[in-house]
């Protein structure tokens, strides 16, 4: 059989899908190989790209033969891994979003709020992700956890990745040092960065048991670290709103923990610094863009089985406890 009639077979048994190659075989009357193997090139250089590019668009078959059409949402869901991000309606979580959406990640974008929460996710979803909202609530951890939980079990059936990254830093200048600080503002902080975020986890952990390996990112700071506070060569030794700080050493408790509590499965537990990024929780004074600040969450996010556990890491190496 020549190259020739083995194309036009091709097309012949599938019409739809390569249109294209019809359409220039009827352009190009002459068969001479190099004009074949270009069409054969382009065609299916085309659907490379269409397919990395454009992660939604898939083949499917119909009665008239395999047609490229919008993925079934449900189907692709199954395929992508899921990730479930709080405070990701802005900031440095947002960012995560939004680099673990090009990436091909099914993002569920938790936000206390659900207007917040809804914009944000449109804007990522305006990028081509699959980027939905949901409510995550760390004041609320047990009643908006277990009904994600529940939705999320219902409609993927585990959870690859949790980042635990919604924080709250006290603006009101209740936070101060040891000698001075406010003890309700120490409680506020610990609310969400500690008790909410370990509540908040809790649920999740059946979900990310079902994955085949999962991950849980515990967005931290390196003013969480004992060693670096009491470092007279530390950036962080003059820095120390003890309410904020003990919260996020709290924080690294959790993940130590529950890393060792989960030794024996596939999901790897790590607590993150993400470096001192400009946004609102420190009035925008930060030094880093929130692209640089989402680098090791990204990273992390990604790893393999090989990964290690029970860490502290920043996107340049390791923190001490
Ligand atoms: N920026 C830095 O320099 C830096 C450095 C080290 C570590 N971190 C950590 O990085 C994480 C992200 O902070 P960011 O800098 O991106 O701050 P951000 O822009 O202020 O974002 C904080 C996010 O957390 C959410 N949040 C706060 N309290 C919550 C609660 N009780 N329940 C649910 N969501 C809550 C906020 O929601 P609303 O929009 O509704 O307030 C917001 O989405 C935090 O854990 C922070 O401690 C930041």
């Amino acid at each position: 059989m020549s190259a020739q009639s083995f194309l036009r077979g091709v097309v012949t048994i599938a019409p739809n899908a390569f249109e294209d190659v019809a359409e220039q075989l009827a352009a190009n009357d002459e068969s001479n190989e190099q004009t074949l193997e270009k069409i054969l090139l382009s065609s299916f250089s085309r659907r490379l790209a269409l397919q990395s590019v454009i992660p939604r668009l898939a083949f499917e078959s119909s009665s008239s033969g395999p047609r490229l059409t919008l993925a079934n949402q449900h189907k692709e869901t199954r395929m992508a891994k899921v990730v479930l991000i709080t405070g990701a309606n802005k900031g440095i979580g947002f960012e995560v979003a939004r680099q673990l959406g090009h990436s091909g990640f099914t993002v569920l974008l938790g936000a206390r709020d659900a207007s917040r929460g809804e914009a944000a996710a449109a804007k990522l979803s305006a990028e081509g992700s699959d980027v939905r909202p949901v409510i995550a609530d760390l004041d609320r951890a047990p009643e908006t956890a277990t009904s994600l939980a529940g939705q999320i079990q219902k409609e993927f059936g585990h959870l690859d990745v949790l980042i635990n990254n919604a924080g709250a830093f006290d603006l009101t200048g209740g936070d101060g040092p040891a000698s001075a600080v406010s003890i309700d503002a120490m409680k506020r902080t610990f609310a969400t960065n500690f008790f909410g975020t370990v509540e908040f986890t809790q649920p999740f952990l059946p979900l990310l048991r079902a994955a085949e390996s999962a991950r849980i990112i515990n967005v931290s700071s390196g003013l969480g670290s004992v060693g670096l506070n009491n470092d007279p060569a530390s950036p962080f030794y003059s820095v120390k709103p003890l309410g904020y700080n003990a919260s996020k050493a709290a924080l690294n408790m959790f993940t130590v923990n529950l890393a060792w509590e989960l030794r024996d499965t596939k999901i790897k537990v790590n607590s993150i610094c993400p470096g001192f990024t400009a946004t609102d929780l420190n009035n925008n004074t930060g030094t880093q863009t929130i692209e640089e600040g989402a680098i090791a969450i990204v990273r992390f996010a990604q790893q393999t089985d090989d990964s290690p556990t029970g860490g502290f890491f920043h996107k340049d190496g390791t923190y001490p406890w």
